[in-house]
């Protein structure tokens, strides 16, 4: 199957189980089409960032996109910002969602994750790299079917609109938003996606926990850099970008505010 779309030509691959689908486009990177999408109904071994795993049983969307950006590596890391602001628009399109982005790969909706994003970036040779897009979303399964240790922080489209989601369908708005950004990256354009990025984050200003391999500590989110970085400020009143690959985020109660997320 192929469908049309402004520029990608998405090809699926659709299977019952895999260990990821990550893992599955990887045996694809050197030889498959940029535009691979690789679907599972489930996953044994879903994997999310910093080694965190990802629930994955029959009930989520859980898909792969094989990408071969021309892009140097810096600019490749906004892929992750592009396809977090295609999931919260299609969320709040087709659902009526109010939902957001958490940098740098998270989208919640009132305070629980409902999708996640996992880029892999391969380089094949000096030249060649493939960067692959893995999406994870809580779609039709129920808080009490999720793990007693995600029913806390977790939400499904289901449990949050009401509504069963056809699985198909919700692949296919998202694969043309994400195209559509995607291509905004290619052309040199990020500035869009980095606004639309900022736009949807509601991080800024609040107090953050920021886990590093080396130090635990707490900042106030300022903003996303033009290079896709978060921008935070320490006690000490020092500015510092962080880079999605060495640190975790956790949003903290703020005494500024009454609630928790
Ligand atoms: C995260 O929250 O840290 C990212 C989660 C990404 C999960 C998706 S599900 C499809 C693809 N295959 C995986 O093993 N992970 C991603």
């Amino acid at each position: 199957m192929a469908i049309a779309s402004d520029k990608l030509k998405f090809t699926f691959i659709s299977v019952e189980e895999t260990t990821s689908t990550n893992d599955l486009a990887r045996q694809f990177a050197r030889q498959g089409p940029e535009g691979l999408v690789i679907t599972a109904k489930r996953q044994t071994r879903g994997r999310g960032r910093r080694g965190r795993s990802w629930y994955s049983e029959p009930g989520g969307l859980y898909f792969s996109i094989l990408l071969k950006p021309t892009l140097p590596p810096g600019e490749a890391a906004k892929i992750t910002l592009a396809a977090g602001v295609a999931i919260v628009e299609v969320l709040q399109k087709l659902y009526s969602l109010p939902a957001e982005l958490k940098w740098p790969n998270d989208v919640l909706v009132s305070g629980k994750k409902i999708a996640g994003i996992l880029c892999e970036r391969l380089a094949h040779s000096a030249n060649a790299s493939s960067v692959i897009v893995g999406i994870g979303i809580n779609t039709n399964q129920t808080i009490s079917g999720l793990p007693k240790q995600l029913q806390a922080t977790a939400g499904s489209i289901r449990s949050l609109a009401g509504t069963e989601v056809d699985h198909d369908f919700l692949l296919k708005q998202i694969l043309t938003r994400f195209d559509h950004y995607y291509h905004r990256l290619l052309s040199g354009n990020a500035s869009q996606v980095l606004d639309l990025a900022k736009h949807y984050t509601t991080l800024f200003g609040r107090t953050v926990k920021v886990v590093t391999e080396t130090e635990v500590f707490t900042a106030k989110a300022c903003g996303i850099s033009e290079q896709g970085a978060l921008v935070i400020e320490k006690t000490d009143g020092s500015r510092h970008e962080l880079w999605a690959a060495d640190v975790s985020i956790q949003t903290v109660i703020d005494p500024t505010i009454d609630q928790e997320r």
